[in-house]
């Protein structure tokens, strides 16, 4: 660690991590009562469970990527950041929000709208916090060594905050409504975040396989290029059914296929930097988790996401297990991997220690990712048996659940295994082996940076 401010990174970790471990353990008990549905039906309903569950995901994945950007800008920009002040403020504040979120479902107050579920004045705090954030950022960036790193990095986090304004809009008319729901949903995971995904990836490779910078920027420079061309109007893969025009199933069918080729150059971006790389660095699990990610990525998202895009496809498969299947899968390669592939690279300097206890946090990738596989396995198989049970076949919706219960059961085993996993990485980056403590002071412990 080169810069004294970097240390914001690792509040934001913390409360990411603490975050993590209710997500998954919300997600175990959403999956066992679809094992067990009378389960806590009077106490702790699903939907509130749910809630509980996807909105932790979307804050946990976002304190991660500011805590990758507080960590990683000052590096590249080569200087402090701006307001090291600022940046507790915000956090403060959006540990307040998720606090107000949670404490609102329990007693049921929410907004309905699936991941923007949270009450009016939570969402101003976020907004709030974003501004705190981008005026920080931006202010680090601008006055120091520009790259092209920060430069994606700042491209992104502009985009996605600005997108947040469509979270309060709203209309009484229910296609506009699911449109502007969209604009959040889609053109978060499917453009900005893909963005922030890419700089955060590319600051990553060029740590850990010490690649020139100039190579590391033409693949970069691709990967938002395609990102953007194809992602934006790639959203009318959404609009297929809620009473838009007619030719966004063209659109949306052509750009979303489109939507393949960065998720497929950001696999063999990972590859191809460390096949060249000529660095040996010691910190091999957060290569592991580099790797991983783009590579679980592509799969959930690229294959996955494939395969129920097309219109005369999805007319089928909409809003079955299948769509669940690709959103676990698309979810955890790009954006929860990547964001333990920071914490696995930063946490170690943030603690000045050497990068300790590899083997459980690789072991702590393969049980999340083995277990993560097995889910959308399970999901995809239950999900194809329910758009044919019921889709085409014409079968009532519950009879159909009643037959998939096996699929359940399978997917709850594959969930302890996530969670197991998680719990795992959290031991191993949290609780370090005494001996293995750098002098405080040293310059860093991980030699060769
Ligand atoms: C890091 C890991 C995880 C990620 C990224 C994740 C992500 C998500 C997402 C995005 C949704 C909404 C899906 C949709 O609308 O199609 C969801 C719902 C759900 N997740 Fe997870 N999840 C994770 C872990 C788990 C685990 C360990 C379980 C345990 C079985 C689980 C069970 C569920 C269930 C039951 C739902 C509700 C599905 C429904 O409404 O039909 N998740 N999760
Ligand atoms: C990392 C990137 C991605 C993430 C995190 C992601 C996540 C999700 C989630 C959570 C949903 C369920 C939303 C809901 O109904 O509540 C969804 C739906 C969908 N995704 Fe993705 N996705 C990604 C990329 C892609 C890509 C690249 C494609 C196409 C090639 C794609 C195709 C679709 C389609 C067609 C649906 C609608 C499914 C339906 O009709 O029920 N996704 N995605
Ligand atoms: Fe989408």
């Amino acid at each position: 660690m080169k810069y004294e401010s970097q240390k914001v990174a690792y509040w934001y970790i913390l409360a990411a991590l603490a975050l993590f471990g209710i997500q998954v353990l919300g997600g175990l008990l959403a999956g066992w009562i679809y094992v067990s549905p009378n389960f806590l039906s009077e106490l702790l309903p699903f939907n509130v469970i749910r809630m509980i569950h996807t909105n932790a995901l979307i804050v946990w994945l976002l304190l991660g990527f500011f805590g990758a950007a507080y960590f990683l800008v000052p590096e590249e920009s080569e200087r402090e950041i701006w307001s090291p002040k600022l940046a507790y403020i915000q956090l403060v504040i959006l540990l307040v929000g998720t606090l107000g979120a949670v404490g609102s479902y329990l007693v049921g107050i929410h907004g309905g709208r699936e991941f923007l579920e949270q009450p009016l004045w939570v969402k101003f705090g976020i907004l709030v916090a974003a501004v705190i954030f981008l005026v920080n950022i931006s202010m680090t960036v601008l006055s120091g060594k520009r790259t092209a790193i920060t430069n994606v990095l700042l491209m992104g986090l502009w985009l996605l905050s600005l997108l947040w304004i469509f979270a309060f809009i709203n209309p009484e008319n229910l296609s506009l409504d699911k449109m502007y729901w969209w604009f959040v949903v889609h053109l978060w995971v499917e453009a900005t975040w893909e963005l922030v995904m890419a700089a955060i990836l590319a600051f990553l490779l060029l740590k850990l396989t010490g690649v020139d910078r100039e190579v590391v920027e033409k693949w970069l420079y691709v990967i938002v290029a395609t990102a953007l061309f194809s992602g934006i109007l790639g959203t009318g893969h959404h609009f297929y059914w809620i009473g838009l025009p007619g030719y966004w199933q063209w659109v949306g069918s052509i750009f979303s296929t489109f939507e393949v080729i960065p998720f497929f150059l950001m696999m063999s971006f990972a590859f191809v930097m460390v096949w060249k790389g000529r660095k040996n660095h010691p910190n091999k699990a957060a290569l592991l988790w580099s790797l991983g990610s783009s590579t679980v990525a592509f799969f959930g998202a690229g294959v996955w996401g494939f395969l129920h895009t097309l219109h005369g496809v999805n007319f089928y498969s909409h809003g079955t297990q299948i769509t669940a299947a690709h959103g676990h899968l698309a979810f955890y390669g790009a954006y929860v991997a990547l964001n333990l592939a920071v914490f696995t690279y930063a946490m170690p300097m943030l603690r000045e220690r050497a990068p300790y206890n590899q083997v459980l946090n690789m072991a702590s990738f393969w049980l999340m990712t083995g277990g993560m596989a097995f889910m959308t396995f399970v999901l995809t198989f239950a999900g194809t048996i329910q758009t044919h049970m019921q889709r085409v076949v014409g079968e009532y919706y519950m009879d159909v659940q009643e037959s998939l219960s096996v699929f359940y059961l399978m997917r709850f085993g594959a969930g302890a295994a996530v969670v197991i996993g998680a719990l795992l990485f959290i031991y191993s980056t949290l609780v370090a082996r005494r001996s293995e403590i750098i002098a405080p002071g040293s310059a860093n412990p991980v030699p060769g940076e």
